[in-house]
């Protein structure tokens, strides 16, 4: 039979989910107001007033989310010494030679730079943010400083995005992953096979890597 190894609480995943909920719709808002071509995506929200009101409290609600998931699991994103030798192998990765690559703690370090690049645009993106909410905060920040928090909110806007998409390409792309998410659990293969220092940890167990 099966053996499962569980990756994830009920609170971790409910609270990605919640993330993911107001990341998009965060997301879409912030495109929706981001250029006149993308006008219509207004329509999502009520029109245009809701969306510039609604927008700033999703963005808020993202970082929110964003900081319980910071704190529990920072630890496990810190970059070690094997890290490197992930990094130099991880065209061997993309080629889909696993096997060549060497052993992964909990994550691997293609998943700590995603855990890193999206605090730091949250971060950035909060911010900013902040120092252009019309509603409460701009009427005390000059408007030069105003004005370069609008262009460093979008490219951090720009950044996250394609990091997003990169970690949900490769939630996807290594089978049985999202059901960590799900039903927060792995199975004992695809934890030996793509986290075999976090296997041995929770196992208990030294089995040979392959
Ligand atoms: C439909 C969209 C998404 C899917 C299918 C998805 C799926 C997953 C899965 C399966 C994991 C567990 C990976 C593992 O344990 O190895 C995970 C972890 C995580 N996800 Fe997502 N995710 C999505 C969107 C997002 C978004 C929008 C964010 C942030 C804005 C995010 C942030 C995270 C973080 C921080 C982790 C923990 C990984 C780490 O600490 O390195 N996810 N996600």
């Amino acid at each position: 039979m099966k053996r499962y190894l569980q990756r994830y609480g009920s609170m971790m995943r409910f609270n990605h989910w919640i993330m993911v909920l107001l990341f998009g719709l965060a997301g879409f808002s912030g495109l929706a107001l981001f250029h006149p071509s993308l006008f219509f995506l207004n329509n999502l929200f009520g029109g245009p007033q809701w969306t510039r009101i609604l927008h700033p409290y999703m963005g808020v609600g993202v970082f929110i989310a964003f900081l319980f998931m910071f704190f529990a699991l920072a630890k496990d994103n810190l970059f070690g010494p094997r890290d490197m030798e992930w990094i130099n192998k991880s065209s061997d990765m993309l080629k889909g030679n696993k096997a060549a690559m060497p052993p992964a703690g909990k994550y691997n370090a293609g998943q700590k730079g995603v855990f890193w690049v999206m605090a730091i645009c949250l971060l950035l993106l909060l911010v900013t943010g902040l120092l252009f909410w019309q509603q409460w905060f701009a009427d005390s920040v000059p408007i030069p400083l105003q004005r370069a928090a609008v262009v460093i909110h979008a490219i951090s806007a720009f950044i996250i995005s394609l990091v997003v998409v990169m970690h949900i390409y490769a939630a996807l792309w290594v089978k049985g992953t999202v059901r960590a998410m799900t039903q927060g659990t792995v199975s004992a293969g695809w934890a030996k096979q793509n986290h075999y220092l976090w296997y041995k940890k929770v196992t208990g167990q030294g089995a040979d890597k392959r």
